[in-house]
């Protein structure tokens, strides 16, 4: 197998089937564009059965996705695509750097799921991009960005409700699109705490990349949590 690309928290790798590629995902956790490392036992372990499950749910209610099926305990198979470079954010509540930008407190709820997009360029720190400099740049056209956020708003409408039944509020998250070789717009790379923010509804209490980006402590504690609460749906 060929390593076609390491990345911040995953490898992928070649497949003998051209249509595939193979998903590692690592026990390493980066933050603030990677200026900041750490990682845990089983992290890529415990990101790959939430993923899984996730992504099994948006299969349900008739998202497409990337995952094919899990090899090991690290390690999916997927449709291998052409990935959009833009890192699509929803926001049902103000957090991150909303609040930081608007000097708002962390948590008020928003009058209704909110779309950002942001350029994927850990070079570049993510820049945000309004939708006439995705046009203008060429990053994807106009029925792209519209296919992206119907997309995304329904990968919300199913994930929200979902938490929430596990005792946890869905603040923010972000995903990442790919083109098959059809031309189809797929939801590819994963959903995990690594790329979302997950407070628990009854305490507040953080269960996300915030613990490890703002040094709350029991990282590893909290993500085997929320994977213990997500076997429950
Ligand atoms: N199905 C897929 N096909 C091809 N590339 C993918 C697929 N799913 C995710 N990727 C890409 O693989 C990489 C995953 O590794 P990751 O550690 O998350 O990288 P990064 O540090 O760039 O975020 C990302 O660049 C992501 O865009
Ligand atoms: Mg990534």
């Amino acid at each position: 197998v060929k390593l076609f690309y390491e990345g911040k928290a995953k490898r992928v790798y070649g497949t003998e089937n051209l249509n595939e590629v193979e998903i590692e995902f690592k026990n390493s956790l980066t933050a603030f564009n990677a200026l900041k490392k750490g990682e845990f036992d089983q992290k890529g372990a415990v990101n790959l059965s939430i993923s899984e499950i996730l992504f099994a749910q948006l299969e349900k209610a008739k998202i497409k996705t990337h995952f094919v099926r899990k090899i090991s305990e690290n390690r999916i198979r997927a449709l291998q695509v052409q990935i959009i470079p833009l890192e699509v954010v929803v926001r049902n509540r103000i957090a991150g750097s909303l609040a930081k930008k608007m000097g708002l407190e962390e948590g008020g709820e928003l009058p209704f799921p909110v779309v950002e997009f942001y350029y994927k360029s850990d070079e570049l720190q993510d820049p945000f991009l309004n939708d006439d400099q995705i046009y203008a740049l060429k990053l994807a056209d106009q029925n792209e960005v519209s296919n992206l956020k119907k997309q995304v708003l329904e990968i919300n409408k199913v994930l929200k409700p979902l938490f929430q039944n596990i005792g946890i509020a869905l603040v923010d998250f972000k995903v990442e699109f790919g083109k098959t070789p059809a031309g189809e717009i797929i939801l590819a790379d994963e959903i995990s705490p690594d790329c979302a923010r997950l407070w628990d509804l009854k305490s507040g209490e953080k269960m996300d990349k915030d613990r490890f980006r703002r040094d709350l402590g029991q990282v590893k504690e909290m993500y085997e949590e929320v994977l213990r609460r997500l076997k429950t749906v």
